[in-house]
């Protein structure tokens, strides 16, 4: 096997859609049923920050209740970062704990973590799987109603970003699974690959995404077929190209 040849993995939601969780843009998703300003940015949590806390609450009881597992191709890309000889990063948009539960161990939710809370006051994070209202305090400065979801909205900025950009510039293969390649930065790591002029990129998704022909090779098809049989090539291969 090449030694020291490194993968960067984007997901989206279309990687968990098969484990029960709504996409954003597909017929019927989320976003064709709530509007992002009511919901998703920090001018809507200023305006009625009960109504921006009731979405996620909601969002993050039918992660916990629906006892929602991961499905084949989380496990294949946390069987990836096991077998693969070099570095294997998963960066997801996802905010579920999908990865996590599949065994992915070298990930970086760059849209932050549902089952995580935050204190808009002193930034302090904390595991949170209840519901999250205005009577709640922050555990480390104590401040009231303070407590927000742990998630990235609209207007704000990514987490770990220089820790990104730093592995798409080592990176031999950039794969991105299940993302629309509507929303930046994420959508722009594809080109930023491309023009170091190396690196093979590679787009597994359900249908062609918005950015599909900056792709140098694409596979077409659900997500829990499509991510097991391309790491298992990759692990047959044992090399990238
Ligand atoms: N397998 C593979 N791909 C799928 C599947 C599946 N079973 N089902 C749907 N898809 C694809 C869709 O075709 C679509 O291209 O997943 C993609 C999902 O796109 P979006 O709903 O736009 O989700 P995503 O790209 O993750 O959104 C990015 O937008 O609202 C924000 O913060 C949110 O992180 C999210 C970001």
């Amino acid at each position: 096997m090449a030694k020291g040849e490194a993968i960067v993995i984007l997901t989206g939601a279309g990687i968990s859609k098969e484990s029960g969780l709504e996409t954003f843009r597909d017929e019927g998703g989320l976003w064709s049923r709530t509007r992002i300003e009511d919901v998703a940015t920090p001018e809507a949590y200023a305006r009625d920050p009960k109504r921006v806390l009731e979405f996620y609450n909601m969002r993050r009881q039918s992660m916990v209740d629906g006892n929602i597992r991961p499905n084949a191709a989380h496990l294949a890309l946390a069987r990836l970062e096991r077998e693969w000889p070099g570095e294997v990063l998963v960066v997801t948009q996802n905010i579920d704990n999908l990865h996590e539960q599949a065994g992915s161990k070298n990930l970086l939710h760059m849209h932050g973590e549902m089952l995580k809370a935050r204190c808009a006051t002193c930034n302090d994070v904390i595991p949170w799987e209840g519901s999250l209202g205005l009577e709640n305090s922050c555990h480390a400065c104590g401040a009231v109603g303070r407590m927000r979801p742990h998630v990235v909205w609209f207007g704000e900025m990514p987490f770990y970003m220089n820790d990104i950009y730093a592995a798409l510039d080592r990176c031999h293969l950039f794969i991105s699974i299940g993302t629309s390649g509507n929303v930046y930065p994420a959508a722009g790591f594809v080109q930023h690959v491309r023009m170091r002029g190396v690196g093979r990129t590679v787009e597994l998704n359900l249908e062609p995404s918005e950015g599909a022909t900056l792709f140098a090779e694409t596979h077409y098809g659900p997500a829990s077929e499509k991510v097991p049989a391309f790491v298992g090539q990759l692990l047959n291969a044992g090399r990238i190209s």
